[in-house]
Order: C-alpha cells, then structure tokens, then sequence
C-alpha cells in the first residue's frame, strides 16, 4: 500500500510517496518554497507540482496547519485567510487530478509518531506538540489521535500562546535557547495542570535540536524528541490517505 503524504506549511510545501504499511518514505521528498501570503489556487499550483514531481496517481493526503472538519478548513491562522471555508479535497484533487484526504498538519504527525515513531505502541495518555511557524497539537489515547489547538491558548495578554512559545517565534525575538526554553516550560506546565499527559512528544524542525532546550522544560510527564523529526506532516499525512474513514 502506498500513498502521497503533502505537508503544507508557511515556508515550503513538502511531501513524499509513503509505504502506509511501515512509514518509510519511498522517495526522496521533494520540497518546494512557498511564502505565507500565497492563495489557496496558488497553493493549489505548488501541490499539483508537487504530485507532478512524482509522477503521482493515487491517494494523496494532504496535512494543512488550520482547524479541518472531514475536508473543510476552518482557520488558518499563519497562511492566506482564502483558505477559510475552501473544501481542501476538491481544491488540491482538481490539482493533483487524485481522490485527496485533508487533515491538520499537527494530526499527520501525531498519527505517524503514535504509529511508527516515538509514540509507537505507547497506549496511554500522550501529547504531541509540533512547533514550527506555530504550534501543532493533538491528544493521543488508546490510539486513537484528536486533533487540538492549544497552540491558540490564550497566553499573555490574551494572544494565542503560539505568538509566544512557536519556534519561529525564537528566531524572529533572537532568544537564546534558555530564554525560549522558558517560555515553552510555562507553557507546558500549564497544559500540564489542565490535561495530565504521561507522555510529551515535541515535533517540527526544532525536535531535531532538542538536546539545546529540553533540559530547560522539566514536565511530569516522560518527554521524548519525535522521531521523524520534520517528515512526520509526510508520513501522517499519507496514512490518512488511506485510513481515514
Ligand atoms: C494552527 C493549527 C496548526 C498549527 C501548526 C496553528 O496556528 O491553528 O491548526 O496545527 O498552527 O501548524
């Protein structure tokens, strides 16, 4: 079994074909730069480049980083607000010319982090938070993986908690790592005191750097990097393609 798995994020679109059965990748994957201000036809263009690259005919699934219910995008809070209301299935299938799955980005890596990677066969109660250009959550129990959107927890002065704690966020401010590995203990604490997780997975492109700040974040609960690091969105992505029901 195989499916595209499509990241779509604030910087670059990513994506790679996916063996769904193990969670490798089987192909290199091919990223193409984007910026934030790009509309949903012309994100539409890049992902139909993007299935084009492969030569891709097939299930897609496509992780998109805003609110989704079945193929609707409900928020985009870091990309184009066009995407608001689109039906993400019919916009990206019109591109890719393939039957097309949706699902938040921070769900695609959860699903493979919980499937294939450092959540595998961890039954419990775990939180998977992915910081990039803002935070990605979801709860995962007993398998089963829900969607979140703690990263818009009303933080200081009543902002989204992302505008404080994302990764981006330490390089736009220049923090040092202790200064960002602060605010994200805070912020951990208190998801802390309201979920009661026994288990944190930290994904996005910092997890690979986690050595530099994890030191710093002190939870209750067991705290461990992702391991697919930045192709989790991928991975996910592609599963759902052939699992969501
Ligand atoms: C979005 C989420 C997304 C997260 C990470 C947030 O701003 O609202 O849906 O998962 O960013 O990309």
């Amino acid at each position: 079994m195989k499916a595209l798995g499509i990241d779509i994020g604030g910087s670059a679109v990513k994506g790679a074909p996916v063996n769904t059965r193990t969670g490798e990748l089987l192909a290199e994957r091919h990223r193409i730069e984007v910026d934030d201000k790009m509309t949903p036809a012309q994100m539409a263009g890049v992902v139909g480049e993007l299935a084009a690259h492969f030569k891709w005919s097939g299930p897609i699934g496509v992780g998109f980083p805003g609110a989704i219910e079945d193929s609707t995008i409900w928020t985009s809070a870091n990309l184009h607000p066009k995407f608001v209301g689109c039906d993400g299935a019919k916009l990206f299938g019109k591109a890719t010319e393939c039957p097309v799955v949706m699902i938040n980005d921070a769900a695609a890596a959860g699903v493979a982090e919980m499937r294939f990677g450092a959540g595998r066969g961890f039954l419990g109660k775990a939180l998977v938070l992915t910081l990039g250009t803002g935070v990605g959550s979801i709860l995962a129990y007993q398998g089963v993986v829900v969607p979140l959107e703690l990263g818009h927890f009303p933080w200081k002065q009543g902002k989204s908690a992302e505008k404080y704690v994302a990764a981006a966020v330490r390089e736009a401010k220049n923090l040092s790592w202790e200064e960002w590995g602060e605010r994200l203990r805070e912020y951990i604490a208190e998801l802390e005191r309201l979920i009661w997780p026994e288990l944190i997975i930290i994904g996005g492109g910092v997890s690979s750097k986690h050595a530099k700040f994890f030191k710093f974040l002190k939870p209750r609960a067991k705290l461990l990097p992702a391991e697919f690091f930045n192709n989790a969105g991928i991975v996910g992505a592609a599963l759902w393609a052939v699992e969501k029901k």
